[in-house]
């Protein structure tokens, strides 16, 4: 089959905000215990912080991490992680029903976050707690010093501020397994005054407001609708979470599954500018769609966890080559609406449905999802380009007229590319792609890489890693045209260097 895209440089969705690149931390599992943190590891740090794993992140190249939930945010108290590790309280996690004992906490995240070049979006408890818990983090963190909670912190050991920019307002507070579950009213009047007293702390921060935990919530556009009739004036950002699977093996429906996500960001961005008229707000809101991720392999023997162990294993998805493609086609769905997505996170990091997996005072691994990810994270920067494409489609269960191709193209100003993102879903046919860039003079190709030609369960363990991406040879210029060859079910980057 054939397929066509057609660009031109005038015509631009929008610059990438890198932190559309980030992803999330939990106290959840085993992603900070024997994840990122681990003392007894032979690469522990001196602060105990595994460099193997460190070094995997930093290839990874996220620029922002969310921290420290998720569930386990709207029970927890931050003041628990800061001062001497030897006084840290041991506490019940109502969200995953484990024990945290808090030998993790603040600063030690903030260090370990600068380490890996990440910045960090820290989410506050509006759960079981409020607007005093939140005004007081935000003075501990940002705060210069000469007030109670900003000389703790310099007590604590970091004289400067850490300057936090990018704060969540609570988590997934629409939902009934929440602690502090609320209604929308209940969430849009906490969250209101949270954000005010957080913003008059420090007037430079950005606020993220909950939105639904899922398109499948039933109180899905309402909830988003009231929540932001009370929080519009007063945040930056509304959140998106959404997660994927593929529980019937219907490989035609999963791999179409971004189309789903479009629908939802388009669904939201609708929401945010019908208050926008509503209020006849000159403000223009955008998304932070900081959960996402294919999570579904480990739900079966999640149900069988033994309560209150600390760290076990959970959320341990082992992803196979058709969740690679699935999440390329995500990422590629997040970056065409760079526009109004801001701020994206892959939940999360490492071990609880990750890219990378460790083992306790073992290996470090990276999952099949790894790939496209890095690739998108390091090469994916510069303008996102409206692209016009023609390309076959297909019915399947869940979607109709789902195109073969999946792609988008970024163009980098700073190193003179263009770079190409695309997913063949034919599972037998190879697609003939053409590309036509208008307005570029092409020089010559970089680098064809295909994540492609394994069988669609092949995973990656620290043993065999199998799923990773190759050169694909044969990609051609002619006539300021790029022909290439997408192998049937196959992720691609085309790096495209200019004049
Ligand atoms: O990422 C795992 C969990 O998924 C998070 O804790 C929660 O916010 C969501 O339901």
């Amino acid at each position: 089959m054939k397929s066509t895209m057609v660009v031109n440089k005038l015509f631009e969705i929008s610059l990438i905000d890198p932190r559309i690149y980030g992803s999330f931390v939990e106290h959840l599992g085993r992603c900070v215990y024997t994840g990122i943190y681990e003392p007894t590891h032979s690469t522990a740090d001196s602060l105990g912080f595994r460099n193997d794993v460190k070094a995997l992140v930093k290839e990874l190249n996220v620029p922002f991490i969310r921290y420290p939930g998720g569930n386990f945010v709207s029970g927890y108290n931050w003041e628990d992680g800061i001062g001497a590790r030897e006084n840290r309280p041991k506490r019940l996690d109502l969200a995953w029903k484990t024990i945290e004992n808090n030998e993790v906490g603040l600063h030690e995240f903030i260090n370990w976050a600068k380490e890996v070049n990440a910045e960090v979006n820290m989410a506050i408890n509006l759960g079981t707690r409020g607007i005093d818990a939140a005004r007081n983090i935000v003075e501990y963190c940002n705060h210069p010093s000469g007030t109670y909670w900003s000389d703790l912190r310099r007590k604590n050991g970091a004289e400067e501020p850490f300057k936090i920019k990018t704060w969540c307002l609570g988590n997934e507070l629409d939902g009934f397994w929440q602690m502090g579950y609320k209604t929308a009213e209940e969430y849009g009047r906490i969250a209101t005054e949270a954000a005010k007293v957080m913003k008059w702390v420090d007037d430079s921060i950005e606020l993220v407001a909950c939105g639904s935990s899922s398109s499948e919530m039933p109180t899905f556009a309402s909830w988003e609708a009231e929540i932001l009739d009370h929080t519009y004036d007063h945040v930056d950002y509304l959140s998106l979470h959404r997660y994927y699977g593929n529980p019937k093996n219907d490989l035609p429906s999963y791999l179409a599954k971004s189309v789903d996500m479009d629908r939802f960001i388009k669904s939201v961005v609708s929401i945010c500018d019908f208050v926008k008229a509503k209020k006849r707000s000159k403000k223009t809101l955008n998304l932070s769609f900081d959960e996402w991720n294919v999570w579904y392999h480990s739900h079966a023997k999640d149900s069988k966890n033994e309560p209150w162990q600390h760290a076990p294993p959970i959320l341990e998805d082992i992803y196979n080559f058709e969740d690679a493609l699935l999440v390329g086609c995500l990422l590629i769905t997040l970056l065409k609406n760079s526009d109004r997505v801001k701020i994206a996170c892959l939940a999360q990091l490492v071990n609880v449905i990750a890219p990378i997996m460790t083992e306790p005072n073992g290996d470090v691994w990276k999952q099949t999802t790894y790939y496209p990810f890095q690739q998108a994270a390091v090469y994916g920067r510069g303008i996102v380009l409206r692209d016009n494409i023609n390309s076959p489609s297909y019915n399947c269960e869940e979607f109709n007229d789902v195109p073969y191709l999946e792609s988008v193209i970024i163009y980098n100003p700073d190193k003179n590319e263009a770079i190409i993102f695309a997913v063949n879903r034919s599972k037998d046919e190879n697609m003939e792609f053409e590309a036509e860039l208008q307005g570029f003079e092409i020089s010559n190709i970089l680098e064809h890489s295909e994540l492609t030609g394994h069988d669609i369960k092949a995973i990656n363990t620290k043993a065999n890693s199998p799923v990773v991406p190759k050169s694909a040879p044969g990609t051609t210029i002619k006539d300021n045209r790029i022909t290439a060859l997408l192998k049937p079910l196959s992720w691609n980057m085309i790096r495209i260097g200019l004049k």
